[in-house]
């Protein structure tokens, strides 16, 4: 074997926050593949110019985290249906000349619930909060397993509604406000507002949670996010950060750029390893990077 490894990246706006630098990392190593992988604090005027030199010097493949996921979609050649059903691109391979657009945000939520915290979707009745890019990134794979539910409670009510037309095709949903959510406790409440990250809670009836209720904010933070700390205080059956979702959507984009599918348990058990030993630090949240 020679040359220089194949080049990857993150390109995001803050970025230094970013963990998929490490969980690549422990990928590559893991599976044996000469690859780096690094993070590239691109300002939104210079995202398509960055992106397109990337490529253009060789690149083979890049994350995209905030506020570049909408930008992406435009600089793709070709867009996977789940990044043309999501509007947003997290995920950008190389192939030739061509740039093709992914989205595995989704698919991480999905393979987080699944495999790691074992919830079954199909059949259960599921609530989302948020009707934002966050929401509307993880509602199609949500509807393909048939959830008995899917309610999107939103502060306007009309990004909900129009979202849950937008999906209609996928599978039934309902958008609502905060006060019509009613007062039977759901199975699954997932947390996609922005509101973790000014540390603040979704205005939710807390009898949308009872004992059996499993709580998901998709952001994560060195220590409980908001959320998850108020969630805990309702008596929730489990509340969890989005950590797990991020080494699962960074396994995916793995998979599409080398065709090799990383284990991802020890990966997530490292992250919070080194989330407990930070824990006393600043508790800043972050959403998926
Ligand atoms: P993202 O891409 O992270 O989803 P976004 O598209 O700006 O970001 O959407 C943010 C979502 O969080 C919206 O659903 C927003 O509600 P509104 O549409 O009513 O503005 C929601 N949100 C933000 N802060 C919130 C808060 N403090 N409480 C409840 N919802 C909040």
């Amino acid at each position: 074997m020679s040359g220089a490894p194949d080049q990857y990246g993150v390109f995001g706006h803050p970025v230094g926050h970013s963990l998929s630098p490490f969980i690549h990392g422990l990928f590559a190593r893991d599976t044996g593949q000469q690859m780096s992988y690094r993070a590239y604090d691109v300002s939104a005027p210079d995202f398509v110019a960055r992106a397109r030199a990337f490529f253009a010097a060789g690149g083979r493949g890049l994350n995209i985290t905030l506020p570049h996921k909408l930008a992406a979609v435009g600089l793709a050649h070709q867009l996977s249906e789940r990044a043309t059903r999501a509007a947003a691109v997290n995920t950008l391979a190389r192939h030739g000349d061509e740039i093709r657009g992914d989205n595995t945000d989704g698919v991480g939520l999905v393979r987080d619930l699944r495999d790691n915290l074992h919830f079954v979707i199909s059949g259960r009745r599921i609530l989302i909060l948020g009707a934002g890019g966050a929401t509307r990134g993880v509602l199609g794979p949500l509807l393909e397993l048939a959830p008995a539910a899917l309610a999107i409670a939103n502060r306007t009510v009309e990004r909900a509604a129009a979202l849950a037309a937008d999906f209609a095709a996928c599978g039934a949903s309902e958008g609502l406000g905060f006060a019509q959510v009613g007062k039977v406790a759901f199975d699954l409440i997932i947390n996609a507002t922005s509101a973790s990250l000014s540390g603040e809670i979704p205005p939710l009836p807390k009898e949308a949670i009872g004992p059996h209720t499993v709580c998901y904010d998709l952001a994560y933070g060195r220590s409980a996010t908001a959320f998850v700390t108020w969630a805990r205080s309702c008596g929730c059956a489990r509340a969890v950060s989005g950590l797990g979702m991020l080494v699962e959507q960074a396994a995916e984009s793995f998979y599409l750029w080398r065709g090799v599918r990383p284990q991802t348990a020890h990966v997530l058990a490292a992250l919070r390893e080194r989330a407990g030993a930070s824990a006393e630090g600043a508790s800043s949240v972050s959403s998926r990077s």
